[in-house]
């Protein structure tokens, strides 16, 4: 398969995290025969830095001219410190997700069984964990109306949702429930907001078309201490932006670290894969930043494109290299010489090389070697 990529590495570790990506699917490209051509447009606090906008006009045609998105990281804390900036890295990230369409965010959690020492949640509540997030992503409070008073002392931002908008993402929660363990959870605050009242009218009419999917409701404040209670109770998870942005950081917790949540978002059109972590300034350059989310996301990439058999090998690779720790420090790994890169590199090697088991631990460790 030839297939176009525009990559978008954006701001802090993003560069870093998204090169092992790339160099986990030109393993991949070359395992399978197929042919992925990489193209880089600048995102975010890097595109202000370099053009005064932090989605340009290039970029944005890179995107749709591509068939599909690899994007890094966003954010700078030079704007986090700033609240009056105008212009901010995140407004790119938005622009991109609404120009694009890419109104359904998939963020699958999932508990490794290698990693459930490292999660600070207890082992027996956490084992067998596998979730699927389904987060509105165009819609809600994050893209209506921003108002603040001449005064600077009121402001107000407005969450609206349509029929419509909530009706095309619940279609692919309820297909994707079909496929996995048959359940969805609506999280809402219906008990108080408007759109929540409207979400779980049209969830529940539509679930007459799903009669193999049990629905279920929560709201989103009581969805937040499950997750941390029971999260083996949950299948898909539906939501809206902002819940399933505070849930899906919650949720990584049973992972044992954000650094290995993937992300696929996709629309009618346009698709992008997307590591769920932040831009992480304080591990820039560092080499400590781990690349897992973001080589998971090109394994997503790759699944929607059909590409199963090859997503499944990296996903192997991945797994092997948990259960070697070959990892970066946030998964408090007993060797602390893993870098970003090496990781990167095992998992390359090892798409190229699957049937090989003679591992030589003290190289690796070493950083030498990964498969000799
Ligand atoms: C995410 C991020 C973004 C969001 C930020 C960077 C705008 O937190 O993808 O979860 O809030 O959607
Ligand atoms: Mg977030």
């Amino acid at each position: 398969m030839k297939l176009n990529i525009a990559v978008l590495a954006g701001d802090g570790i993003g560069p870093e995290v998204t090169e092992q990506a790339i160099k986990v699917l030109k393993a991949i490209a070359l395992e399978f025969d197929h042919s992925f051509l990489f193209k880089s447009a600048p995102v975010g606090a890097i595109a202000i830095d370099e053009q005064n906008d932090p989605l340009p006009d290039d970029t944005l045609a890179l995107c749709k001219s591509s068939d599909a998105i690899l994007f890094g990281a966003i954010g700078h804390p030079k704007y986090d410190n700033d609240p009056s900036a105008k212009i901010r890295p995140e407004q790119g990230l938005l622009k991109l997700r609404k120009e694009l369409g890419l109104y359904t965010n998939i963020r699958p959690v999932k508990a490794y069984d290698t990693l459930l020492e490292k999660s600070p949640l207890k082992r027996h509540i956490i084992k067998g964990t596998d979730i699927s997030i389904y987060r509105e992503l165009t819609g809600g409070i994050y893209f209506g109306e921003k108002q603040i008073s001449e005064d600077g002392n009121t402001a107000s931002d407005l969450c609206e949702y349509s029929r419509m908008e909530i009706e095309r993402i619940a279609h692919l929660a309820f297909k994707a429930a079909q496929s996995r363990s048959k359940k969805v959870t609506l999280v809402d605050k219906a008990n108080v907001l408007e759109t929540s009242r409207l979400w779980r009218k049209v969830v529940t009419e539509l679930a007459t078309e799903y009669p193999d999917v049990e629905l279920d409701f929560l709201f989103v404040d009581n969805a937040a201490m499950q997750m941390i209670l029971n999260p083996k109770q949950f299948d898909v998870i539906l939501t809206e932006n902002l819940f399933g942005d505070v849930i899906s950081d919650e949720a990584s917790v049973i992972g044992g670290s954000i650094g290995l949540l993937a992300s696929a978002s996709v629309g009618d059109k346009y698709s992008m894969f997307e590591p769920i972590h932040g831009s992480y300034p304080q591990a820039t350059g560092k080499g400590i930043a781990n690349p897992i989310a973001s080589i998971l996301s090109a394994a997503m990439l790759l699944e929607h494109f059909d590409l199963f058999d090859e997503a499944e090998l990296i996903k192997e690779a991945v797994e092997k290299s948990l259960k070697l720790e070959i990892t970066t420090p946030d998964l408090n790994a007993t060797y602390d010489n893993i870098t970003t890169s090496k990781v990167g590199d095992f998992i390359a090697d090892f798409i190229s090389n699957p049937t090989d088991t003679n591992i030589n631990f003290n190289n690796i460790h070493l950083g030498q070697s990964t498969i000799i």
